[in-house]
């Protein structure tokens, strides 16, 4: 008898990709398993966060002075550890640490590729059964092969990212991720633990019908966003809105259904924090990068995401991101 296959799992299909490439070596394709078997990790601790005394605050405060959680550690220690041991990471930087943490064995100085995540984004959700998410992007190292990588090595624009995506640990747990050609998502199978291909070419939709933002944070926005936001609120027949309000707080989330539906993703600069508060480069460039490759569009307002020049590891930038049509809308009207 022989075997019926239906799913392509995401090893088959990344090692499919490779062979597109005349010179491709494979060793994308190794992180991106590395980073689906740390996620599978990851995964089963979230599924089982609610019986395994793993909520609540770890006590330890990150660099942003945010009180970690438990699974915040475990996920970062998870990723760090995996990636340490891949044949293809020459280092890594977690929106978790302070510094980067460079690989120093001999194998890791002669690989290419340094990987950077926030290893569980939104978990200040966990408490409440919501979805949160891993984010992360590989970029090409530019330092010498041979040594330690370097901060130069990570303090690269967002288009110079070779791949990107996330892991939402929702109703069901994926794994989307993007190179040039193209945004892809694989499901977990959990019965036979592989993530299988279940969303071909992802598209961003141009236009979308849902604005995604802390509301409750109106009163510290500029006037010009303030207006933007009534324009979301309005009754206008021939733009079909009001456009209908979704925010999880959980960025993956929000961006998942925004990437499938369409829609618009804000966190903007305000009163008190002059940019925002997503991270350039463990959020917001992986998260546009993403979205640019499904066809959609993230900006500062001011400028694209992915052609800005980091100066530091833990940067904040506003953000704008989603349907290519409702982004340069609100971007007009606000800039
Ligand atoms: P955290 O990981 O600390 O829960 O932060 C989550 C991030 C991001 O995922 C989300 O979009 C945003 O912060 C929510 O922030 P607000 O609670 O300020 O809306």
């Amino acid at each position: 008898m022989k075997p019926e296959r239906h799913l392509m799992t995401l090893d088959e299909f990344t090692f499919f990709q490779t062979k597109q490439f005349k010179n491709a070596t494979g060793e994308l394709s190794t992180l991106l398993r590395d980073i689906g078997l740390a996620c599978k990790l990851i995964n089963k601790q979230v599924n089982k966060a609610g019986l395994a005394d793993i909520l609540g605050a770890h006590g330890q405060v990150n660099v942003q002075g945010e009180e970690q959680m438990k699974l915040d550690v475990f996920a970062n220690e998870v990723l760090i550890s995996v990636l340490k041991n891949s044949a293809d990471c020459a280092g890594v930087a977690s929106e978790e640490n302070d510094e980067i943490i460079a690989f120093d064995d001999e194998h890791s100085k002669q690989s290419k590729y340094v990987v950077m995540f926030d290893p569980l984004d939104g978990s200040s959700n966990i408490d409440v059964n919501a979805s949160i998410g891993t984010i992360f992007c590989i970029y090409k190292r530019v330092s010498e092969l041979g040594q330690t990588c370097n901060l130069n090595d990570f303090l690269q624009k967002g288009k110079n990212i070779m791949a990107s995506g996330y892991v939402i640990y929702g109703s069901s747990t994926m794994m989307v991720y993007a190179t040039r050609l193209g945004v892809n998502g694989f499901t977990l199978e959990q019965s036979i633990g592989e993530f299988c291909l279940s969303h071909k070419d992802m598209k961003c939709p141009d236009d979308g019908k849902i604005y995604s933002i802390n509301q409750g944070n109106t009163c510290k926005l500029s006037e010009p966003l303030q207006n933007y936001l009534h324009y979301c609120m309005a009754d206008d027949k021939e733009t079909q809105r009001p456009y209908s309000h979704r925010y999880i707080g959980s960025m993956v989330a929000d961006l998942h259904r925004t990437l499938i539906k369409g829609g618009i993703f804000m966190y903007p600069e305000d009163c008190k924090n002059s940019n925002g508060k997503l991270r350039l480069l463990y959020e917001c460039n992986p998260m546009s990068h993403i979205i640019e490759m499904a066809g959609g569009k993230g900006t500062t307002g001011r400028e694209n995401i992915l052609d800005i020049q980091p100066s530091e590891l833990h940067q904040r930038v506003p953000i704008y991101i989603g349907s290519k049509n409702m982004v340069e809308k609100a971007v007009s009207m606000i800039y």
